[in-house]
């Protein structure tokens, strides 16, 4: 069902992404290690990500959720969370995970069984450990593994340098790829920092698919397939006026879509309930980004939000709003923004690429 608010697992519930899909399964295919994946917060990464590794073996895990549960990503956890993946995928009984359990138990200190796994107390199992023994396993049986980190960004929430085990397996392992996705499109590149000679991963070759908003055509025929496959005809104002307000990021639609034609909801009570829902979201991430300077940040978003884009526009809003601030300091803080992809810049105009957000801040 296209109005499924879950992220996508199977292709016949993702609308277009055809390109998409086919650059990543094209760079699987031919075997390449490194695949990046960008884009804005419900633009359908996640889902993109799942239904092109349907057909290979693969972990997928969600680092943002895992750095959640501890507040920094360690060694131990990120292990246990790999493991985990294994298993999981165990339990569907697939010939080849269970191949995969007797490679595994080969590292010391390791068991894998249907129940759970058993890690001795003092064993110190390392990523770099497992990822050589999946890459053994993978040129025995002529395989390929794919390890898959989504919002791979708070990778860099850790005591341990990821970039550097990533770039020592891109160069060695070569029959495991990585697929690293992230929402927070600058600072998934500083992490990854590609163009800097001092970094472990600079210069190497990686695939990147940049997830797009969907043009005003392609929302269109999206809400029109989600409504048809669910039996109703759509009002063309309400698709219009859905699109005016949404806007293109396939999230809202899908949330629009299942409260107004699953749930029923009249027209103008689903564009309001997506907005209330949605704001309540948009300010519980965007306030995690914000807080040390939460009167300014929000100065910042807010002028955009009304109209004042440029540079100057915005620095005559904040000072207004919350006093005097230095060049510097409001460079600072629109950079930020534009890091985490709350704010896009073109032309030198500053805009809000998420309308939810847009409206969250006006309120
Ligand atoms: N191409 C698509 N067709 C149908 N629904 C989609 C599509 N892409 C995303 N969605 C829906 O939009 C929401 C956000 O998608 P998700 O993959 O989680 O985005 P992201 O990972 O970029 O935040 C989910 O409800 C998902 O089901
Ligand atoms: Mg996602």
């Amino acid at each position: 069902m296209y109005f499924d608010v879950n992220p996508k697992e199977r292709k016949e519930d993702l609308f277009n992404r055809e390109k998409e899909l086919k650059s990543i399964i094209e760079a699987l295919n031919l075997r390449e290690r490194l695949i990046v994946v960008y884009g804005i917060r419900r633009i359908g990464k996640t889902s993109v990500i799942r239904v092109s590794l349907r057909d290979f073996p693969h972990v997928l895990l969600d680092i943002r959720q895992l750095y959640f549960s501890e507040n920094i990503v360690t060694m131990p956890l990120l292990v246990k969370y790999v493991l985990e993946g294994f298993r999981a995928r165990m339990k569907t009984s697939e010939k080849l995970y269970l191949g995969l359990r007797d490679v595994m138990s080969r590292i010391r200190g390791l068991r894998i069984g249907e129940i759970g796994i058993e890690i001795e107390p003092s064993a110190k199992i390392s990523l770099t450990d497992i990822l050589s023994r999946v890459d053994e396993w993978c040129e025995e049986k002529g395989e390929r593994f794919v390890f898959a980190f989504d919002e791979a960004q708070y990778l860099r929430f850790s005591n341990v340098r990821y970039d550097g085990i990533i770039a020592w397996a891109v160069d060695n392992l070569r029959n495991l790829s990585f697929m690293l996705s992230g929402s927070e499109v600058g600072v998934l590149k500083e992490f990854l920092r590609v163009d800097e000679p001092s970094s472990p991963l600079y210069g190497r070759y990686m695939r990147e698919v940049y997830v797009d908003r969907f043009t005003d055509e392609e929302s269109r025929k999206f809400l029109y397939a989600g409504f048809r496959e669910l039996g109703m005809e759509p009002d063309s104002s309400e698709i219009e006026d859905t699109l005016k307000a949404l806007d293109g990021v396939v999230g809202w639609l899908t949330l629009y879509g299942y409260i107004r034609a699953v749930r029923k909801f009249p027209h103008e009570d689903a564009l309001a309930k997506v907005f209330e829902e949605g704001s309540r979201l948009v300010m519980e991430e965007l306030d995690k980004v914000i807080s040390p300077s939460r009167k300014r940040y929000l100065a910042i978003m807010k002028a955009v939000a009304h109209g004042s884009n440029s540079w100057s526009d915005i620095k005559a809003y904040v000072t207004v709003k919350t006093g005097p601030i230095p060049d510097s300091r409001l460079n600072e803080l629109i950079k930020n923004l534009v890091r985490y992809g709350y704010l896009e810049k073109e032309d030198d105009k500053y805009r809000i690429p998420d309308p939810v957000v847009k409206r969250a801040v006006m309120q």
